[in-house]
């Protein structure tokens, strides 16, 4: 059974730090990373951690400890981990339609770097030869994930170099001598079927025989877990069986070995977080039980922008009559987290939990209204340590500049 939180761990952190708060478990990060590594071990495979789902600095230095590397979305998330303390070699830059200026940033780093547009190829082609090694990232054109918000490989989708371009990408190659050692592909967030990632796959290996020089294939991330009760997460094992079976065919056919790459988000740090609420306001209003939390989409977006399910608990209140709630926020907005939902009598001043909060949760919160940005607290060893405070007025004004 995977580790969790214990309710009355989660009462004592809210009473000691106050809420709203995210709180990470470290044990449980860990348990999800060796399950990756259990089911790919037959095969040359490696992890990097797709940071944008949580960045905190003491976060990525756990990722570290443990022996994954680290994916970013952009030059800061690639600063920070190496002020993290991860070398150049173990932090990979995925980007998608930045500047080349970001991406000789990257280089003077010494990072990977995955190129998703023909026109930065080109540029970095001209200027940088056969002296860097680079990757591509391909749109396959397949349509996976969640929901279409969070779906990435179609073939309207603004991600990667459309795999119908591989022409020009030779070409390219060919004119500049550039050296490209990985092809990437991210399809989705949240894909369950397992088939998906074997697809992706057979993508990429009808391409390789076209670069000579190519080590990497990078399947990016988008292993699913269960939000809700009874829901299924990717088959993980399963999925390290499918992606063997491609590669070793591929082996025999063609004699080449290849490592694969991982990029995982979610499936490393969503299960690992819980969000902390206190309830501020109950209203009644006909059939309606609002419960108002001091919080609201400023905090935790994914239930107003992609209709996400976040499992709710009264950890306040645990053995009493379920009732159904509406759980509201305190933004001057429609912030509904849920809807007639069933959980256990609420009362103002309890604490309510949101599961799976780890992914997208504080990363994705904002000072809207004016409010502060919640706390978090890394939890490892059952010691509970606060690693980021919460907002204060000073840090709402630290970057205007206020004229008389
Ligand atoms: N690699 C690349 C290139 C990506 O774009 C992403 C996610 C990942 C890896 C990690 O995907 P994951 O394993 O976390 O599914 N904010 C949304 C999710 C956006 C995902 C963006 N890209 C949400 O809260 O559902």
């Amino acid at each position: 059974m995977p580790q969790v939180l214990s309710q009355q761990q989660l009462r004592d952190i809210a009473k000691e730090f106050g809420t709203p708060v995210y709180v990470y478990h470290a044990e449980r990060i860990t348990e999800q990373y060796e399950q990756l590594k259990n089911a790919f071990k037959s095969i040359d495979a490696s992890f990097f951690y797709a940071s944008k789902a949580l960045t905190n600095i003491n976060i990525l230095k756990h990722i570290k400890s443990i022996g994954c590397n680290v994916d970013c979305s952009s030059i800061n998330e690639a600063r920070l981990a190496l002020l993290a303390g991860f070398a150049p070699q173990q932090v990979l830059y995925t980007s998608n339609n930045i500047s080349f200026a970001e991406i000789e940033a990257a280089v003077e780093l010494g990072i990977h770097i995955n190129i998703d547009s023909l026109s930065n190829l080109e540029k970095f082609g001209k200027k940088f030869g056969h002296s860097y090694p680079v990757g591509i990232r391909l749109r396959p054109n397949i349509m996976a994930g969640g929901n279409l918000k969070i779906s990435t490989g179609h073939n309207k989708s603004k991600f990667g170099i459309p795999v119908e371009d591989t022409g020009k990408v030779l070409q390219i190659m060919k004119n500049t001598g550039l050296y490209i050692r990985t092809l990437h592909i991210h399809t989705g967030s949240e894909i369950k079927d397992v088939e998906v990632f074997a697809k992706g796959i057979e993508v990429l290996l009808e391409l390789v025989n076209h670069f000579p020089e190519l080590e990497v294939i990078d399947l990016g991330g988008g292993f699913k877990v269960p939000y809700a009760s009874g829901e299924e997460g990717t088959d993980i094992p399963l999925a390290g069986k499918r992606v063997a079976e491609e590669l070793e065919t591929f082996e025999q056919k063609h004699g080449r070995k290849l490592k694969v790459w991982f990029e995982p988000g979610k499936f490393m740090v969503s299960e690992a977080g819980y969000f902390i609420t206190q309830v501020t306001v109950l209203k009644h209003s006909g059939d309606i039980r609002f419960a108002g939390v001091d919080s609201g989409l400023n905090h935790l977006i994914r239930p107003m922008f992609y209709g996400s399910y976040h499992h709710i608990e009264n950890i306040s209140n645990p053995g009493d009559t379920e009732l159904p709630y509406t759980v509201v926020g305190n933004i001057c907005e429609t912030d509904t987290f849920a809807e007639d939902r069933m959980i256990n009598t609420i009362r103002e001043g309890d604490y309510l939990v949101f599961y799976n909060a780890g992914a997208y949760g504080f990363e994705m919160a904002s000072n809207y209204n004016s409010r502060f940005k919640p706390a978090e607290v890394l939890v490892k060893n059952n010691v509970p340590q606060l690693i980021r405070r919460r907002d204060t007025m000073e840090d709402l004004l630290k970057t205007q500049i206020v004229h008389s």
